[in-house]
């Protein structure tokens, strides 16, 4: 069923593995061994997914076996291991090589403390098998525990049960005693810190920044709190954060018990933070009943979004709330302008087709905000009570289970649509392209005053004139989105001067406003995008900014200028997108381009 893995669900399976590693910042190796647990379901070979790994030894039961390794694929390497009936266990001796997508080594230098070199994983989707030998497939649960080494200097932490201090030999064992798929293991390694926030939360990062994160995430347990009382306990245990240095490839990633996040979020007011909310909810919405295939991602992300918009409504109340829903729906407008044109139409579906594409490539702005449309639909369609019961019922009942959208949609005729009789194209949501016309439509009256600021600014009143006194970051950021296409230096002075926009340190408002500065070549602005797309590796924004870059030859030329230095400080998800983007060839002169 998932056509991105060489392991099958129904044949020899893993059930827990027993990770023993190496991890060498100098050389930027990780080597050892994975050792499993299987169920041999009356196979008599067991497959892992590997992807550029380098395969020593492997044994069955503690004695040795010859393996095979598959020819290399978009999947990478099927490691077959010949198994008994009666097999218990295999081991896995290995190295990780160059070509280790998931992992980015930083040096000091890439750090906020600029003393230590660092290391993440990212897994999603893919790209756990580039770091450890496993059955890589979303509908796959096992436990594990880890034993890592690291240099004495530096502190590790994983997706589980995590330290709070350091070890004086660099020696850390982890468990994660909940069964989880393999994209949602994930290890950091770097000169960490931790300050507890609550109970049963707190934040890791490196020391200049842990008192700053400390602060902006206060409302982490919460968010916590709140997110148990809408769809029940949280079944994790602990729950706390990192802050990963800036060249993180994304905004957040939910990794079990230890959300990964990007320093981008740190904006001093903490205006930012629903993105703590949003990898919280996954801890029932993907972690707890996970996409049982990539082209099930919806169920996780859709799901997601509406759960992260509760949190932020019962928090910080329904305004705020809608405020985020109307710039989710901004984005996906955009989303879909952008596939159709590029005759991608079908990943407008919800249910996606992604077999013989990498998974990366069908993850849109589509599962998410238009999956977030659909639930809202269907809590309109039967209210916020049953709806809220129904949910709690889905989370309850599938719990550590893997789900397809046949198996949701069945549930959710029977549980809801059915003894409600409600009627609803489905299909039209599902299988279909667009945002069908049906779609609930958000309000906010803050942004209706926002539009009517930037009339008045288009009529000739002063920036510094404006009513702006009041506004969050969620309406600079509505402003910047709908100021005029072409703007004269005249007019971007004028609210650069009035508003520091430049010198904003929030990173949503800057992108923001760095998207306009390009796109009518504001080049006061030019230093400020250079280091910005020099240090933040954060995919949802260099994507916009390069691809208003390229629109223009000036604009082309810079953006091979800025990538051929930058590309070095992104982790290998963003260079995959971005060579593509820019059709990047390391030996062509940017003349050619
Ligand atoms: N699970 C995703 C990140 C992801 C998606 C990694 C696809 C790899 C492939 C995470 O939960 C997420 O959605 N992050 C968003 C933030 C959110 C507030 C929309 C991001 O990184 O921008
Ligand atoms: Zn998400």
């Amino acid at each position: 069923m998932d056509t991105h893995t060489h392991a099958s669900a129904s044949a020899a399976r893993i059930t827990h593995l027993d990770l023993d590693v190496q991890v060498a910042m100098d050389t930027r190796t990780i080597s050892g061994t994975a050792g499993y647990a299987i169920r041999p379901n009356g196979s008599d070979t067991i497959f892992l997914d590997t992807d550029g790994l380098n395969v020593a030894a492997v044994r069955v039961d503690g004695q040795p076996v010859e393996f095979q390794l598959g020819d290399s694929t978009l999947l990478g390497r099927a490691l077959g291991i010949p198994i008994k009936r009666n097999s218990k266990q295999i081991a896995v001796d290995y190295k990780t090589t160059s070509d280790a997508k998931a992992l980015q080594w930083l040096s000091p230098q890439q750090t906020a403390d600029r003393k230590h070199p660092f290391l993440f994983t990212q897994g999603q989707a893919i790209l756990t098998r580039t770091w450890i030998p496993v059955q890589d497939s979303p509908g796959i649960r096992f436990t594990y525990n880890a034993r890592v080494k690291v240099p004495a200097e530096l502190m590790a932490v994983m997706s589980a049960a995590n330290p709070q201090q350091r070890s004086a030999e660099g020696v850390y064992t982890f468990s994660m005693e909940q069964a989880i798929p393999a994209y949602l293991i994930a290890l950091a390694v770097g000169d960490l810190d931790f300050r507890p926030l609550g109970e049963r939360t707190g934040v890791y990062a490196e020391r200049s920044m842990v008192e700053k994160a400390a602060w902006e995430f206060a409302d982490t347990e919460r968010m916590l709190e709140a997110a148990e009382a809408l769809y029940g306990p949280y079944r994790w245990g602990r729950y706390d954060v990192i802050v990963l240095p800036p060249s993180f490839p994304f905004g957040g990633m939910e990794n079990p018990r230890l959300t990964f996040a990007t320093p981008t979020i740190i904006a001093g007011d903490r205006s930012l933070t629903a993105l703590i909310a949003h990898e919280l909810a996954h801890s029932w919405s993907g972690n707890l009943v996970t996409n049982a295939t990539w082209n099930d991602f919806w169920l996780n992300e859709g799901f997601t979004v509406y759960f992260e918009n509760r949190i932020s409504e019962a928090l910080y109340g329904e305004s705020h709330a809608g405020m985020l829903q109307i710039l989710g729906r901004q984005d996906l407008q955009g989303t879909l302008a952008r596939l159709e044109t590029e005759g991608h139409g079908a990943d407008t579906h919800l249910r996606l087709h992604l077999e013989g594409r990498d998974p990366d490539d069908g993850m849109t702005d589509i599962a998410y905000e238009k999956g977030f449309a659909f639930l809202k639909l269907l809590e309109a369609k039967v209210g916020r009570e049953k709806f809220d019961a129904f949910l709690r019922g889905y989370f309850d009942t599938f719990a550590f289970q893997s789900m397809t959208t046949d198996r949701f949609l069945t549930y959710l005729d029977e549980q809801l649509l059915a003894p409600n009789n409600v009627q609803l194209d489905i299909t039209a949501w599902v299988d279909g392209p667009g945002l069908p016309a049906d779609a609930p439509t958000p309000v906010s009256d803050k942004f209706t005053k926002v539009d009517a600021e930037v009339v008045r600014w288009q009529q000739g009143t002063a920036a510094a004139s404006l009513n702006t006194k009041e506004w969050s970051t969620f309406e600079w950021m509505h402003f910047l989105r709908h100021l005029p296409k072409d703007l004269t230096d005249a007019q971007l002075n004028d609210l650069d001067n009035a508003f520091g926009l430049t010198k904003s340190g929030n990173a949503e408002v800057l992108a923001a406003w760095l998207e306009q500065c390009i796109r009518n070549d504001h080049d006061v602005a030019y230093p400020t995008l250079d280091r910005f797309l020099n240090t933040v590796g954060r995919r949802k924004f260099l994507v916009p900014l390069y691809t208003e870059l390229i629109a223009t030859e000036k604009g082309r030329l810079m953006a091979q200028d800025i990538y051929r230095s930058s590309r070095q400080n992104y982790h290998a998800v963003a260079v995959r997108t971005l060579d593509e983007l820019l059709a990047w060839s390391a030996n062509k002169p940017p003349a050619t381009f």
